[in-house]
This record gives C-alpha cells, sequence and structure tokens, in this order.
C-alpha cells in the first residue's frame, strides 16, 4: 500500500545533517477533513533508529547558522499517543474528550481524532477544529456552561447536542435556541490546591442543581447527566471522589418528569507532570476509579467521560527560544538579565503569571570551552512592556546571546494564550512523529 505522507518535507538523517525531500501536496480525502497549515507547522518523520535529539541538534544547528532567532515548538507526536494509551490503560471506563482549549494543534487534534477519542470544545472555532478532523459532532461535548446565542446556532446545525448548563437563564436560552439538546447540569465543586480553581465562577451547588434540573424538566429539555471539573493543576485525586459522589446525589433527584440521567462527566484537571502530584498516573487514578465503580458502577449503564486538557499534551512539546541580549550586572542590573525571543505575550504566559519555575536546558550557540558555570538570572521576553518578565533569581546554567533555551513541558495553554503583543510572531511547530504513527495524521 502507497505509504500516505502527511508532511511537506521528509528528513533522512545524515549523520550531523539532514535532507529535505519536497512531497507534492495531498488531495483533501473527505469534505471535512483540512489539510495541515504548513505555514505554521513543519512535519518531521522520524525513520526507525534515528534519535529524536540528533534532529532537534541538527534544527538547531542550522537555525544557529543561518543567524535565525525566532522561537519554534518541537512537538512529539508519539508523546500524545502514549499519553492515549495510557489513559486507556488506567480509566478503561472514562472516555476522553480532549480539551481543544488547552492545544488546538491540528497534528494533535487528528491524532486524538484517529486513537477514537472524543472533543471538549467551547466555542464555534474550537468547533470547527475538532470537526475538521472527520469525527462525527457525536463526538464532541460542548462544555461552555454559557454559550454565545451565534455559537449555540452553529452547535445546533452540526447536531453538536451534548452541551452543559449551570443557570436559569442559559436553560432559556437553550429552550428557545436549540430545544434538542442534551444538558448536563454543571456541579461546583473543586481542589481548592488546583493551580486553577473552577469553582469561583464555574458551576452550582447540589440544592441549585435541584432547583435548574426542575426548570429544565418543566421546559421538555433532555437532561442527561452531571459534569464537574475540579480545577486545573489538580494534584488530589479525593477532589474527584468526593465529586463523583455529589454526582450521585444529582443523579438521584430525578422528579416526576425527569428520565433518568446517563452521562458522567468529570471534566480535567489530570495533571500534565506527575513531578507536582508525587505519584504515578495509575496511583491518581485508582481512587477515582473506585469511586466511580462504586456510585456509579458498569451495570448502572452511565457512561463516563472526561475532558482532559494538560494531561495530554503538556510534555509532548517543548519550546525553544534563543537568548536575544543581556542586560548585566555591569549595566547596572541587580542580576543579569536574558531576554529571550518568546515571553509573557507569546508562550510563557503561565510561567508568569503563576511563578512557574521552567526546566530549562542550554545549548550553546559555540561550544564552551568549559562546563558552563551556574548563575542566577532575571529572564524577560523580547517586548517593551515592563511586566514581561517571567522568572527573577532564577538558577541556570549562563548562556550568552546567541544561544538557545530548550524549555520542556510546553505543551498545555502555550500556543492557545500567545497574543503576539508588539508584533512578535507566534513561534511555529516542528512536528516529530514515528514512521509507524504516520498513518495517525492523514491528510
Ligand atoms: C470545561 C473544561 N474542560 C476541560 C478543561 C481542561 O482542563 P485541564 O487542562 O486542566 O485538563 C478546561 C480547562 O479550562 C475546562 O474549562
Amino acid at each position: 500500500m502507497e505509504n500516505k505522507l502527511p508532511c511537506n518535507r521528509k528528513y533522512r538523517l545524515i549523520p550531523n545533517s539532514y535532507v529535505p525531500v519536497m512531497l507534492r501536496p495531498r488531495k483533501r480525502q473527505s469534505d471535512q477533513l483540512r489539510p495541515l497549515n504548513y505555514r505554521t507547522m513543519e512535519v518531521v518523520v522520524v525513520e526507525e533508529g534515528v534519535k529524536k535529539q540528533d534532529i532537534v541538534a541538527d534544527i538547531l544547528n542550522e537555525r544557529i547558522r543561518r543567524r535565525l532567532d525566532e522561537s519554534f515548538y518541537v512537538l512529539d507526536l508519539d508523546d500524545v499517543l502514549e499519553k492515549i494509551n495510557q489513559w486507556k490503560r488506567c480509566m478503561p471506563r472514562v472516555g476522553l474528550f480532549y480539551a481543544v482549549k488547552c492545544n488546538s494543534s491540528a497534528a494533535i487534534l487528528r491524532v486524538v481524532a484517529a486513537a477514537g477519542c472524543g472533543f471538549d470544545v467551547a466555542s464555534k472555532s474550537e468547533m470547527q477544529k475538532a470537526l475538521s478532523t472527520g469525527v462525527p459532532s457525536s463526538r464532541l461535548v460542548y462544555s461552555n456552561t454559557c454559550k454565545a446565542a451565534s455559537h449555540l446556532v452553529h452547535a445546533r446545525r452540526h447536531a453538536l447536542r451534548l452541551t452543559v448548563f449551570d443557570s436559569e437563564d442559559e436553560l432559556r436560552k437553550l429552550h428557545r435556541l436549540f430545544p434538542g439538546a442534551q444538558v448536563m447540569v454543571r456541579l461546583r465543586y473543586g481542589d481548592p490546591a488546583a493551580a486553577i480553581p473552577m469553582s469561583g465562577r464555574f458551576g452550582v451547588d447540589t440544592a441549585t442543581a435541584r432547583r435548574l434540573l426542575g426548570v429544565a424538566w418543566q421546559l421538555g429539555l433532555e437532561v442527561v447527566g452531571v459534569a464537574f471539573h475540579v480545577g486545573c493543576g489538580s494534584s488530589d485525586p479525593a477532589a474527584y471522589v468526593q465529586a463523583v459522589a455529589e454526582s450521585r446525589k444529582v443523579f438521584d433527584m430525578r422528579g416526576e418528569v425527569g428520565k433518568p440521567m446517563r452521562v458522567l462527566d468529570i471534566g480535567g484537571g489530570f495533571p500534565g507532570v506527575l513531578s507536582k502530584v508525587a505519584m504515578s498516573f495509575p496511583e491518581f487514578c485508582a481512587p477515582i476509579n473506585k469511586a466511580l465503580d462504586e456510585h456509579f458502577p458498569p451495570e448502572s449503564g452511565v457512561e463516563i467521560m472526561a475532558e482532559p486538557g494538560q494531561y495530554l499534551v503538556t510534555t509532548a512539546q517543548s519550546l525553544f527560544t534563543s537568548v536575544i541580549g543581556v542586560k548585566s550586572e555591569a549595566d547596572g542590573q541587580e542580576q543579569d538579565t536574558y531576554i529571550l525571543s518568546d515571553g509573557l505575550y507569546g508562550a510563557c504566559r503561565d510561567i508568569a503569571t503563576f511563578h512557574l519555575q521552567p526546566t530549562i536546558r542550554v545549548h550553546p550557540a559555540h561550544p564552551p570551552a568549559s562546563e558552563p558555570k551556574k548563575v542566577k538570572v532575571t529572564l524577560c521576553g523580547p517586548t517593551c512592556d515592563s511586566l514581561d518578565k517571567l522568572v527573577s533569581d532564577f538558577s541556570m546554567p549562563e548562556a550568552h546571546t546567541g544561544d538557545w533555551l530548550e524549555l520542556r513541558n510546553m505543551g498545555a495553554y502555550t500556543n492557545e494564550l500567545a497574543s503576539g503583543f508588539n508584533g512578535f510572531p507566534q513561534p511555529k511547530t516542528v512536528v516529530l512523529v514515528s514512521k509507524g504513527h504516520l498513518s495517525l495524521i492523514p491528510t
């Protein structure tokens, strides 16, 4: 069978170099599947026996040689696939609906679709991106508790029925614009220790859920279940356990008119980097599975789904950013400041906002004569905003103008939050995929 290469360039690695081979663009295979956008993405097929770090070193060397300095991502699709497989092993009863908001790179969405998973979308644009992979709208959940009317009408046109609500106003809007929707009440329940708790803004308590369910039933809406999200970056499976138990109470609220509910959506929040939770992923999942089996045993017929975002993509993507300048102590600084080609308004918003300590490796432009000394520095982005500062007092190997920094675990909420302020471009993406997984990203 002909090997379907979805890439515009193929690299055959020969020692210390690689040769791009141009491939003709392929025809579209279906009405829905859109071609990958090669202006923002370059796909590199990793041949058997070739090490990914050698490809990355080649790409960096080429950039250094050509004096290019704009940031770029390296996205490892094999890592995304491994996360999906791990999910299927550890959460066998829980359908995976990837949260598109976390990283909507077309390559990731295709892997998710090809692996048989679904999507959590929050807007018309996210619907379009998810549907462009060719999945039917029945594999989408519209997880926005307050939907703009025009976006809701778009969902209706595409028969995207499964959605959430947490207010009477939203129920009336659904009744008016999309009476055939299948609705889940969003519960306010969360892990207070999560990096971004959700319960401040989203969801309702159980008493309010009871009242809203009454309204939904009166309006004749099809109430299919309960949804919750314990918060982004949860570190405590106990939060899910309690929310599952609370959801059971809502399932038991069936009034005279209410039909039995049949869907439980346990949201996102699953850790992207396990060092933060100090346990393995199977250990994180075990108590959640136990709670699901206790409150929603398989014989209950309840379909269980989740909307992980960062779990799937955090470790898959690294950011490569260059040091475009150094302002040193000799320039009157308290400590040396490295100015990078990416910052708060690019991929690094979360690092700056949540004071995260990035995991950094330095790739020197010129091989150093000796082991670089450790220094304490401030890292800043390239814009003219004084807020564009990532970290201070940050301990890392000494770097110089022209060197490249590799920031690991940059797959979640990076591309999506970048604004391009001051005209600095969004980093392009180099997608790495091993030859065996090529068929997962068809054109
Ligand atoms: C409704 C909903 N589902 C899923 C997610 C994904 O969360 P996470 O990336 O923490 O898994 C979010 C994140 O904001 C969300 O709001």
